[in-house]
């Protein structure tokens, strides 16, 4: 287990801090699937992934990471991932841009680990040498909007009804932070 830090949830329950590998791929493969089944704003809408569909995606995100193409990093109670988060690099004249991605199992929302974890992502992209983090939100994804207000992201632009969820449109609200 690539284990680097703990946090304490605000109910003082301890959740490893960790870097992915292929230990965890039945418990990534378990967190994608409740998060497609919760049908949120992600873009997992429904759908089931088999485990070797997702040997194929982690192998491939392990290759990115070893490349220093992808950061990841998951939160895991007694062997189930429940949260992660990661930021993408981006290819040719993006290098400089890292694209955030986040989510955290329903059952451990509003305890403060959505924020440690982007926080933690941000720093790592960072000391990576990333300058910029952007990322793409609903917006009516009110606890993700704040969230991403709070460790300082700010609006650059907005598609109106760029996306569809629930056979209702809402728009892509795009972010970004500064990281120099
Ligand atoms: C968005 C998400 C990652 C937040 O994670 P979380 O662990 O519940 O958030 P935290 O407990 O760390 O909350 C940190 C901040 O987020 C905001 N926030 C979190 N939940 C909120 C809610 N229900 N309403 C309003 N703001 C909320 C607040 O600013 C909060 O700070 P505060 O505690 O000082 O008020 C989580 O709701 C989630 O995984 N949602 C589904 C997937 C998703 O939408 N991902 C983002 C895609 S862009």
């Amino acid at each position: 287990m690539q284990k680097f830090d703990t946090f304490l949830l605000k109910n003082g329950r301890e959740v490893d801090i960790v870097f992915p590998s292929m230990e965890y791929l039945k418990a990534v493969t378990d967190f994608v699937n409740k998060l497609s089944k919760e049908d949120t704003y992600l873009s997992f809408a429904g759908e089931e992934y088999s485990l070797e569909h997702e040997r194929a995606w982690l192998e491939n995100i392990l290759n990115e990471i070893k490349f220093k193409k992808n950061y990841i990093i998951w939160a895991v109670v007694d062997g189930r991932i429940i949260g992660g988060c990661d930021i993408k690099v981006g290819r040719k004249r993006e290098e400089h841009v890292g694209t955030i991605g986040l989510m955290v199992d329903s059952n451990f929302r509003g305890q403060g680990l959505g924020e440690y974890l982007i926080r933690k992502i941000l720093k790592i992209a960072k000391e990576a040498g990333l300058q910029i983090a952007k990322l793409d939100v609903f917006s009516d994804n009110v606890p993700a909007v704040s969230l991403y207000k709070k460790v300082g992201f700010v609006e650059y632009g907005r598609l109106p009804d760029g996306f569809f969820r629930k056979e209702k449109f809402s728009d892509k609200v795009e972010m970004y932070k500064n990281l120099k």
